[in-house]
């Protein structure tokens, strides 16, 4: 069976990277059963006889309707399929979808049809609100990274911005290359629309937003530099369990060492 990825060397350049992205999820332990999914942007690597592929699903609703989704294309991580998986058979357990031109619904055109992710009423949702503000931003990320997480069964790590301050003071790096921090998102339904919408809102300011008790939810120009944003503020988690468990509360670093952070990499906070 021929692939979509055959003879578009772009196109598996970027669905290649996902896999990558899955292994690490899987060796991060992030990704028990099939937690987590993945969803990019791949409008740009359309070609006319993508364009004219005949759909291998029926039609099937979006749950919401996304006008600037409008002849998008979209590789994404197959519901209840395992990231473990995905890392070496992404095309079997991820699908290419078309948006309809109502905007509200889609068909799978490659390469088998796997059913989208549960989320993905929250990956489109936000590809439409990337798009409409013009974010160059393709990629979509979902994962259940253990200590963020933990954090989140405490009220005090859940108040605006205090989970963000604590992970900053960590490292340095850690405001450097998460530098809008992680936006907190009470918790809701998994797949719900409402959860969608909440992660939207909260994407206005943060690149990384926490769902209570369930995951985070990261975007970026691509899987990799979403999965690193992800990454850098697990790391910090890491640092202050490691401290905790060795029986002090971290110092952190100071408000001077941040703000000199901040300074001399241009940071927006
Ligand atoms: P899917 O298998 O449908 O992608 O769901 C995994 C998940 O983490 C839901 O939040
Ligand atoms: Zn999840």
């Amino acid at each position: 069976m021929t692939s979509i990825l055959e003879n578009r060397p772009a196109l598996a350049k970027e669905v290649n990277k996902v896999a990558e992205v899955a292994g690490y999820l899987w060796q991060k332990g992030w990704a028990e059963r099939n937690g987590g999914n993945i969803t990019i942007n791949i409008t740009e690597y359309v070609d006319e006889e993508m364009r004219l592929m005949i759909p291998i699903s029926e039609v099937k609703p979006i749950g919401a309707t996304l006008p600037h989704l409008k002849g998008c294309y979209f590789y994404c991580k197959g519901t209840n399929k395992r990231m473990r998986d995905l890392a070496r058979w992404p095309m079997e357990n991820g699908s290419v979808i078309r948006i309809m031109d109502d905007c509200a619904s889609y068909v799978i055109i490659a390469d088998q049809p796997v059913q989208p992710t549960s989320e993905l009423p929250s990956h489109l949702s936000v590809h439409n609100y990337l798009i409409a503000k013009g974010s160059p931003y393709k990629a979509s990320v979902h994962t259940h990274p253990i200590e963020l997480i933990a954090m989140t069964h405490s009220k005090k790590y859940l108040e605006k911005d205090v989970a963000t301050n604590l992970l900053w003071s960590m490292i340095p790096e850690t405001k450097a290359f998460c530098p809008r921090g992680l936006g907190i998102i009470p918790y809701k339904l998994p797949s719900s629309v409402d959860l969608a919408e909440a992660t939207i809102k909260e994407l206005a300011d943060y690149d990384v937003v926490m769902w209570e008790k369930h995951g985070v939810f990261a975007v970026d120009c691509d899987v990799m530099q979403a999965f690193d944003q992800i990454d850098v503020l697990n790391k910090s988690a890491l640092i202050y369990i490691a401290a905790k468990n060795m029986g002090f509360e971290p110092d952190g670093m100071t408000p001077a060492q941040m703000k000199e952070m901040s300074v001399a990499f241009h940071l927006p906070k």
